[in-house]
């Protein structure tokens, strides 16, 4: 279908030619038309410009009078396949448990592994796409999801299979990511080499046969998988094509950023705990840094040190992180707010590492995260609104008006 946006406030995010991802003093700069139009055709951007440029033409017209419209959110980092919830677990931190202790008493990721191998395939579809159809709503409009609240080959495969599902049946843009060494789960307490050798031996064949995953993830922490665990996973998944993105430096720092940018890891995840080290493993690398301060701002633990990463020249991409543990949310918007509010980005470094920085975190930005000839029509459309500096100062609020994916207008179902 072909729609003309006519009248546009603002088009923000405005790439003539396309760009792979922002750094330092570049992600400062958001290129922005006023009094603009935006022409769709067949799903994807052909045309925008001034409005004194605006075609005639007879196809229908959507009048953006007041409103500004910007490409739609690039949330590089989720975990939106879970079963069931944890808020019996944010209760007992706010009475003064920790989320490391939770952990050891068996909660955590370990009682969403339970739940979900307890879940049938078809239950899993069916409550992991109310999240999805919810983030669009709020949106979204390319997402990564990861699986690693299986921990057995069958569930593992099971959490992939929804994704795919997902994918087939939804205009976002999804790519799967492999978590198998997310936690140890019970049954191999003390064979971590061996549950290692599962992952690669097992499911890994069978992700490749299927399909199943682009990119493959690991936990690289102190009490989870370390940074000689994170070496043979990532190579393990190189042979079968899949590309890297690790969760490292979250409550420590033991190397895993190193690792990642010695394997050539397209993003590194969470970074809360930087030291000067590995801020400057980063430099002049294509490993892309992801903050997640949705998830600091639930767990009360540090946010990534954005401003000072992004003064010292490194790119930066903002993740929600949607996850039933630690950011139980899915809302980029607030992800794009915090990130103003609590680690100083300016509003244009926040969407810029909102929208293309995140999609190069996914090997999408060739397709979403500007407004350039040929990228899809994933788009935003804002309610009226004075600058796009309203977007994160009105932090909580609603000030999507429509989303748009392919073209097409996403509605309530
Ligand atoms: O990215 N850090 C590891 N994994 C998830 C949270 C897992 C959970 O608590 O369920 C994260 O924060
Ligand atoms: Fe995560």
């Amino acid at each position: 279908m072909n729609v003309l946006f006519k009248n546009i406030k603002e088009l923000i995010q405005v790439r003539e030619e396309a760009i792979d991802f922002l750094s330092g003093k570049e992600m400062s700069i958001l290129p922005t038309i006023k009094n603009a139009f935006l022409l769709v055709e067949n799903g994807f951007i052909s045309d925008f410009g001034v409005m004194e440029n605006c075609p005639k033409i007879d196809v229908k017209i959507i009048d953006a009078k007041g409103k500004m419209m910007l490409p739609s959110w690039c949330d590089s980092h989720t975990h939106l396949v879970f079963a069931g919830n944890r808020e019996d677990e944010f209760v007992a931190r706010i009475n003064g448990l920790s989320y490391e202790e939770i952990a050891k008493n068996g909660g955590g990721i370990l009682n969403s592994a339970k739940k979900l191998q307890e879940t049938s395939e078809a239950d899993l579809y069916k409550q992991s796409k109310i999240r999805l159809e919810e983030i669009m709503l709020l949106g979204t409009g390319a997402v990564e999801i990861k699986s690693g609240y299986g921990l057995t080959v069958a569930s593992e495969l099971k959490m992939l299979r929804v994704i795919k599902k997902l994918k087939e049946n939804y205009p976002i843009e999804i790519k799967a990511t492999f978590l198998g060494a997310h936690a140890l789960p019970a049954a191999y307490k003390n064979n971590k080499t061996g549950y290692l050798k599962m992952l690669i031996d097992e499911i890994l064949p069978e992700i490749a046969k299927e399909n199943l995953a682009d990119f493959i993830d690991i936990f690289c922490e102190t009490g989870y998988f370390s940074v000689e665990d994170t070496q043979q996973i990532l190579k393990a998944g190189k042979k079968y094509g899949l590309v890297g993105k690790i969760h490292v430096n979250q409550f420590t720092a033991i190397g895993g950023v190193q690792t990642g940018v010695e394997h050539n890891v397209l993003s590194v995840d969470h970074l809360e705990v930087m030291r000067n080290e590995d801020l400057e493993a980063l430099k002049n690398t294509k490993t892309m840094p992801v903050a997640l301060p949705a998830c600091s701002y639930f767990l009360s633990i540090p946010y990534t040190p954005a401003r000072k990463m992004i003064d010292e020249g490194l790119p930066l991409a903002l993740a929600t992180d949607y996850n039933p543990g630690s950011s139980p949310s899915g809302n980029m918007n607030f992800v794009v707010a915090t990130a103003c509010i609590k680690m100083k980005m300016t509003p244009e470094e926040a969407i810029n590492a909102a929208t293309i920085n995140g999609a190069y975190a996914m090997n999408l930005q060739d397709k979403v995260g500007a407004i350039t000839k040929g990228k899809l029509a994933n788009l935003i459309l804002t309610k009226k609104i004075n600058s796009y500096h309203f977007i994160p100062y009105s932090f909580g609020n609603h000030v999507i008006e429509k989303v748009f994916l392919k073209g097409k207008e996403i509605l309530k179902s």
